[in-house]
């Protein structure tokens, strides 16, 4: 933090957000990134409502008395290594406001986070209480969503803003979104480039509801709000009591969408992602293979073909547990943790046990969160789910959601995996699903005045349950899956090595989806399984997967030979570029948006690899790579061709980048892997 008198300045790399304190204690904001403000024109930092703000307010409470108004004023401010805090404080009452900024030394990574404390003699309702606030300067300003759907996750989505309210949310409760991503891109000048101008992102730490709000003002600016969607989420703040909300992640760079991921996916490896760092394993899960119906020796067959494929880690999906209601289907069972003994007599050790034996990893999938009626947990206790009284229960995917604002819940949900990872120590992997969101919000456990704090509440106790199985089981890797995609913060992912980021995996959708991903999540973090959805060519199905975590989800013993013969190769071949792959910098070269040729590359330790799909015919034309070093002489190789491992070529890394690598026509499905090394 730089300070000068009343002014202090939060700085990230190129990324400065520029504060002064008023003579009247009003925080304004003199500069945010490129946008700097006169003196007597600079806005409001975090307005709060009722007391001469009229836009959309960073913070609203209704005070012990009933008054609606706030008027937050600075007292101070504090500075420590990479934090600041500036504590206010209203004029008038004693409730407080503490604005929290880590600036991630570097990158152009700063977050943001409120801690708001009632120090009044009565209860304060919050109905606004968000995470970040900046006006983000003139335009023309162009945002980016990231929406979707399931199995169609992440599309980008660009458009002007314009006079009014733009809002990006969701009002799912228990996870961040099932349509559109907690995390986005606002470029000024012009629409969001990947090599040049100013653009900012986004994202927020938050596995619930969120609202991201971009207001333009009559008078010039365009106010963003960050935070926890307040809509039906009423605060209350007892006395004494304070709320910390989640950290908006800001980024910022000069240099188009290109840097801005890099940094932020040095950010993510580390200070988000477990172990961000460590090379991850090839997978093979049975969910495609088998869905529910296995039994103990299908899935101990299917680890000779994951061995001999190359494999080193197996996943047991849905379907190992339920006594009294087998988990047969998705109609019975979840919430029934105890292994199914007419799949599994022998219990479920034997599985991880033979997996070593056969030199693999086991890994296990768990729904925590969830009960199906159909259930002994349910018929035992009918008051643990949200529900609301006087109206049917309405389930998704036959399922209704636990009610972890209950504590005797959220210690139920936390055995449900401590328990089978204490008594199975070689497990060490766990898949953790969460297959619906909240759409009758009720609580037994909170009482008719507390009803709207739910999906606070059951988050926070989410976190307690994920923090604790991490600690607790520092070996056990964990994945975070959301029907698809939907548990894709930036905090959960503090509790994770990776992310499930859709159900689709047909690679000519999901190009798109990794696409968008990987505006915000490294390779390392995103799973991708080759499987036979949409039956499409293995070298593509495999080539496309293996851009970021490959994995595989398919009935290895249906594959003839010759399919065999190359998954074991592809594998190897993935084996060889894996570590520049995951930890490598992004280079996103041709947009699959701009037309059927797309492109990315990633460079690592001065070598990079480069993958180019075809999801239609096209002519040749040259690949025009990034991030090498133009002096240095390349050879190039093409990997993963059937038939007889490629000659390289050789050039020069501004031959690479300026005239680019020769890229012949290419037919639907055409996919090429280079590797480039120095020569
Ligand atoms: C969700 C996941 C799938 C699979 C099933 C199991 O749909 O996205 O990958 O794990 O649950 O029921």
């Amino acid at each position: 933090m730089i300070e000068c008198g009343t002014c202090l300045a939060i700085v990230s790399g190129k990324f400065q957000i520029g504060l002064k304190v008023e003579g009247d204690g009003k925080l304004r904001q003199l500069s945010f990134g490129p946008q700097r403000w006169e003196e007597d024109k600079a806005p409001e930092f975090f307005p709060s409502y009722g007391d001469g703000w009229i836009y959309e307010p960073a913070l609203a409470a209704v005070h012990h008395d009933g008054n609606v108004s706030t008027d937050l004023r600075v007292v101070s401010w504090t500075s420590e290594g990479d934090r600041t805090v500036i504590h206010l404080k209203d004029a008038v009452y004693p409730f407080e406001v503490d604005l929290h900024f880590r600036a991630i030394p570097n990158l152009g990574v700063i977050e943001s986070w409120s801690v708001i404390r009632n120090g009044e003699s009565g209860t304060v309702r919050l109905d606004a209480y968000a995470s970040a606030s900046a006006d983000l300067g003139d335009g023309p300003l162009f945002l980016t969503q990231f929406h979707g759907d399931w199995a169609d996750e992440a599309n980008l989505y660009e458009e002007r803003l314009g006079p009014g309210l733009k809002v990006l949310d969701s009002k799912l409760a228990v996870r961040a979104h099932q349509f559109r991503a907690p995390w986005f891109l606002v470029s000024r000048g012009g629409p969001a480039s990947e090599t040049e101008g100013d653009c900012f992102a986004g994202s927020l730490g938050w596995s619930g509801s969120y609202r991201f709000s971009f207001e333009m003002l009559p008078k010039g600016g365009m106010r963003a709000i960050a935070g926890i969607n307040p809509f039906g989420a009423a605060y209350h703040l007892e006395p004494g009591t304070s709320l910390e909300t989640p950290r908006l992640v800001w980024a910022y760079s000069d240099q188009g969408t290109g840097e801005l991921s890099r940094n932020l996916h040095t950010y993510v490896r580390e200070n988000s992602l477990r172990d961000g760092n460590r090379v991850r394993a090839v997978l093979l899960n049975n969910w495609e293979a088998t869905y529910f119906s296995f039994d103990e020796a299908k899935i101990i067959s299917l680890f000779d073909g994951a061995r001999d494929l190359g494999m080193e880690l197996f996943l047991l999906d849905d379907g190992w547990f339920g006594e009294k209601h087998p988990r047969d289907g998705d109609w019975q069972g979840l919430g029934d943790w105890m292994v199914d003994p007419k799949k599994l007599p022998n219990g479920l050790g034997v599985l991880p046990a033979s997996a070593m034996a056969k030199g693999l990893r086991f890994g296990l999938w768990f729904e925590p969160e969830m009960v199906n009626p159909k259930s002994a947990l349910f018929e035992d206790h009918p008051d643990w789910v949200i529900r609301q009284p006087n109206r049917e229960m309405e389930l998704q995917r036959s399922q209704m959601i636990l009610d972890l604002s209950n504590p005797e819940v959220e210690a139920f949900a936390y055995s449900v995996l401590d328990d089978v990872l204490r008594a199975n120590p070689g497990i060490t992997y766990v898949k953790w699903d969460c297959n619906r969101y909240v759409t009758q919000p009720g609580s037994y456990y909170l009482g008719s005045g507390r009803q709207s704090q739910l999906s606070v509440a059951y988050v926070q106790a989410l976190y307690r349950i994920m923090d604790r199985v991490a600690a607790e089981h520092p070996h056990v890797e964990i994945m975070m899956c959301s029907g698809g995609g939907g548990r894709v913060d930036y905090r959960a992912m503090s509790c994770a090595h990776e992310v499930w980021p859709s159900d689709m995996t047909d690679p000519m959708r999901r190009i798109f989806i990794q696409w968008g991903f990987s505006y915000f999540f490294p390779a390392i973090a995103v799973a991708n399984h080759v499987t036979r959805w949409g039956e499409r060519p293995l070298k593509f199905c495999f080539d496309v997967a293996m851009s970021g975590r490959l994995g595989m989800d398919v009935d290895v013993d249906k594959f003839s030979p010759e399919e065999k013969a190359y998954c074991r190769s592809a594998i190897a071949t993935y084996k060889s570029i894996r570590e520049t792959v995951q930890l490598g910098e992004l280079y996103r070269l041709e947009s699959p948006y701009a037309g059927p040729r797309s492109a990315l590359m990633y460079t690592h330790n001065g070598q990079a690899v480069a993958f180019v799909y075809a999801r239609g015919g096209v002519e040749a034309a040259p690949l025009r790579l990034r991030g090498l070093s133009a002096e240095q002489a390349y050879n190039v190789r093409e990997l993963g061709l059937e038939n007889e491992p490629a000659t390289a070529v050789t050039l020069t890394g501004s031959e690479l980048m300026e005239q680019g690598l020769p890229i012949p026509a290419m037919a639907e499905f055409g996919s090429h892997v280079f590797a480039i090394v120095p020569a």
